[in-house]
């Protein structure tokens, strides 16, 4: 009998990963290899060495994500793959593969966009916490705030209609919210990414030493209707939005850059970079505890003050969104949702309003497969398979329709109509054909 198991594969950046996850709400395996200890060197992650990297991966990756729940490749009903935004090369490596195998299985091969991932990690996470009989929480348009290494992006999310809407409400005009946070981490000589290592110091320091105002954060309203210079540039264009709901992290970049050098802090942080990374001393695995030990007062202010704006900024423009908008209830996912004040801050302000705020759980916040699985069963149910020509894109933008709504060529469509059939019989959908 089916058991409505889907094979979620995700490769768009420095993580491979894949997992099973049963109609879209129970996680029977989530496997992630990260590839930090390559890229951690670099203060970033290096494009050719991510693609070798998941050529590497991908298989045993895989292989432990059927194995772990005791499955086998004969238990899955679909595969789903993020088909972009991402880097073109890593992505190809996910892509080609998940084809690769849906073919030779006879499975129907669903794309599922990153950001429509990280949305649905949370979602997931709040099935998952439901007591059995107890409703679904999906229910109504939701404010959604993917906060990561390459987006800073506002969606309004509808459930409406069994599959998910999504449209674009705000977004980083220049550097997003992650990526200010790794370069940030790397300018004070602090391990990659930068996230962690400036949520743990952030809690020793005073947040508001340094008054980054608000006012650094500027959106650039000049812009009109030029692209942004993004690497998610191609993604959404910001011509129609409005100005209150734009970010911009370039400017608190180049803040601590100046405090840095005006208060000769730099020194210190090539001190501690040997110490911590590149020395022949270095630990094998530093932490936090080895980081602070080597902060003296001024950086930690620093870098506490630098969260508290980027979090408080944040949270003003999602806030203001969300009234707007009139949502309820709000979103937020990506990696920098793994961090510790925005969490508190954003649960506390919710409360005070009135509104509702979900989180993944920290495994979820990251890149990881789960979620592409999670996202993929509405469109599995409404039967949205890829073309056999799907390809990998690196620009997709969320709510681009990334299949067609017929059976496809990719896998064997004799076997996808069976898979539907049997579901949508056993759910009690009528439209089984
Ligand atoms: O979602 P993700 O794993 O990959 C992308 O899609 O980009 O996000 C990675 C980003 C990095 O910039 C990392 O520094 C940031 O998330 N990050 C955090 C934390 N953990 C990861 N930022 C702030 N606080 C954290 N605890
Ligand atoms: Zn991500």
């Amino acid at each position: 009998m089916a058991r409505g198991l889907i094979l979620g594969i995700e490769s768009s950046c420095d993580e491979t990963a894949a997992a099973i996850v049963e109609r879209g709400v129970r996680t029977l395996s989530s496997v992630v290899a990260s590839q930090i200890a390559t890229h951690a060197r670099y203060g970033g992650v290096v494009p050719e060495l991510a693609s070798r990297e998941h050529l590497r991966a991908i298989v045993p990756v895989v292989r432990a994500a059927v194995a772990e729940p005791g499955c086998t490749l004969d238990d899955l009903d679909a595969i789903a793959v993020t088909s972009g935004p991402g880097l073109a090369g890593a992505l190809l490596v996910g892509v080609t593969y998940a084809k690769a195998l849906a073919y030779a299985l006879g499975l129907p091969l669903i794309p599922v966009n990153h950001l429509e991932g990280h949305i649905h990690a949370v979602l997931l996470h709040e099935c998952e916490s439901l007591s059995d009989g107890q409703q679904s929480v999906a229910e109504g348009p939701a404010l959604a705030l993917v906060v990561s290494g390459g987006h800073t992006h506002l969606y309004l999310a509808d459930p409406a209609h069994g599959s998910w809407s999504y449209k674009l409400v705000g977004r980083t005009v220049d550097d997003a919210a992650g990526e200010a946070y790794d370069k940030v981490a790397k300018l004070l000589g602090l391990g990659y990414p930068g996230g962690p290592w400036i949520d743990a110091l952030a809690l020793h320091g005073n947040p508001r030493a340094v008054p980054f105002s608000f006012a650094q954060i500027k959106t650039k309203l000049h812009l009109g209707g030029k692209p942004p210079r993004t690497k998610a540039a191609k993604t959404a264009p910001i011509a129609a939005l409005d100005p209150h709901f734009l970010f911009s992290f370039s400017g608190i970049k180049t803040a601590v850059l100046r405090y840095v050098e005006l208060h000769n802090l730099r020194p210190e942080a090539e001190a501690r970079r040997e110490a911590l990374f590149t020395g022949p001393d270095a630990p094998a695995r530093p932490t936090a505890e080895d980081a602070l030990a080597m902060c003296d007062l001024t950086t930690l202010d620093l870098i506490a003050s630098f969260q508290h704006a980027v979090v408080g900024d944040l949270m003003k423009k999602t806030f203001a969104a969300a009234e707007a908008l009139e949502v309820e209830r709000i979103l937020v996912t990506g990696g920098v949702a793994a961090n510790r004040e925005l969490r508190s801050r954003f649960t506390s302000e919710a409360a005070r309003r009135g509104l509702r705020v979900a989180f993944p759980t920290l495994a979820l916040s990251t890149d990881n497969a789960a979620m592409i699985a999670a996202a993929a069963w509405p469109r599995f149910l409404s039967g949205e398979f890829a073309e056999s020509s799907l390809s990998a894109d690196p620009s997709l933008a969320l709510g681009a329709d990334l299949a067609t709504k017929a059976m496809c060529a990719v896998g064997c469509p004799q076997a996808q109509s069976e898979v539907k059939a049997a579901f949508f019989n056993e759910i009690g959908h009528g439209d089984a054909k």
